[in-house]
């Protein structure tokens, strides 16, 4: 599709697996797409490799697990592009281990980088959102902020409270046009997914229905849905995406 549409998306962690998609996806929809970085290394050939796709995406250094670096980062943005009209809090991390052996700072990075994190970004972007009468605030949560998860204290923690984020922000931003989501994928096919011992993971596997992982681009698309003017009656929601793993 020609890039027709006018809309400046923000999606932090772009460089990862669903970050890498969601961008992809959004592009071909005919988004401005802009994506955030944290490692300059990876930044810099994630680039090059995405122009020669055809994927002409710019990256922005931001630790969103920090307030004004998150806030340089939407300012640098916001020079450039114009607006951002809908962020997608993307960026995440793990640091798996059962709470009797999980250390301070294992906790602290997850909290910081998966849910402070939401309020970094979020808090830079809303009220510019509000001002123009439309936004999108969609938040990458997980399944295992819903069920919970053996050895994920920490990440199901930060991934929960997303989703009480979200509703509560979406209640005072409905009025202005500005919609708050969540989305919580199952196991899909990342570099974080693939990195968890493989007995551990086909034993999820054999948990879920449709007996395999999620792909990437199924979450992209659910994205794009959820960035769309039409989806503009949807808001505080949380959309499972999961192959039948957590029904409820
Ligand atoms: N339920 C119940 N008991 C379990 C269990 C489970 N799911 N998993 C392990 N145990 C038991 C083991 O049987 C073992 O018991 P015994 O001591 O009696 O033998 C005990 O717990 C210790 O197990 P481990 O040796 O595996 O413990 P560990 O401390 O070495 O490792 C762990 C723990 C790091 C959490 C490891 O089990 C693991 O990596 N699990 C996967 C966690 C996971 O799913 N992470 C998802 C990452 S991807 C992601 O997060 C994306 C997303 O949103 C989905």
């Amino acid at each position: 599709m020609e890039n027709s549409n006018k809309r400046t998306v923000l999606i932090t962690g772009a460089t990862g697996g669903l970050g890498t998609a969601m961008c992809k996806e959004l592009h071909k929809d005919g988004y401005t797409v802009v994506g955030n970085y944290h490692t300059k290394e990876k930044a810099v050939a994630w680039m090059d490799q995405m122009k020669k796709d055809g994927y002409p995406i710019e990256l922005f250094y931001g630790d969103v697990s920090d307030y004004d670096s998150a806030g340089k980062m939407v300012s640098e943005i916001e020079a450039k592009y114009g607006h951002i009209d809908t962020l997608v809090n993307n960026a995440g991390i793990t640091r798996d281990g059962r709470l009797i052996n999980m250390k301070v700072e294992d906790w602290h990075a997850v909290i910081n980088t998966n849910l402070n994190s939401v309020f970094n970004c979020t808090r830079h972007v809303i009220q510019g959102m509000i001002d123009r009468n439309f936004g999108r605030i969609i938040n990458i949560s997980s399944v295992n902020g819903q069920r919970g998860q053996f050895g994920q204290t920490n990440y199901s923690a930060a991934k929960a409270g997303m989703h009480g984020f979200t509703k509560s922000l979406a209640m005072e931003v409905a009025k202005y046009g500005v919609t708050v989501n969540t989305i919580s994928p199952g196991y899909i096919a990342t570099d974080m997914v693939m990195a968890v011992p493989e007995k551990v993971l086909n034993q999820i596997v054999a948990q879920v229905p449709m007996g395999r992982l999620g792909g990437t681009h199924e979450v992209a698309h659910l994205v794009s849905f959820l960035a769309s003017e039409e989806t503009s009656f949807v808001t505080g929601a949380n959309y499972s995406i999961n192959g039948g793993q957590h029904v409820y």
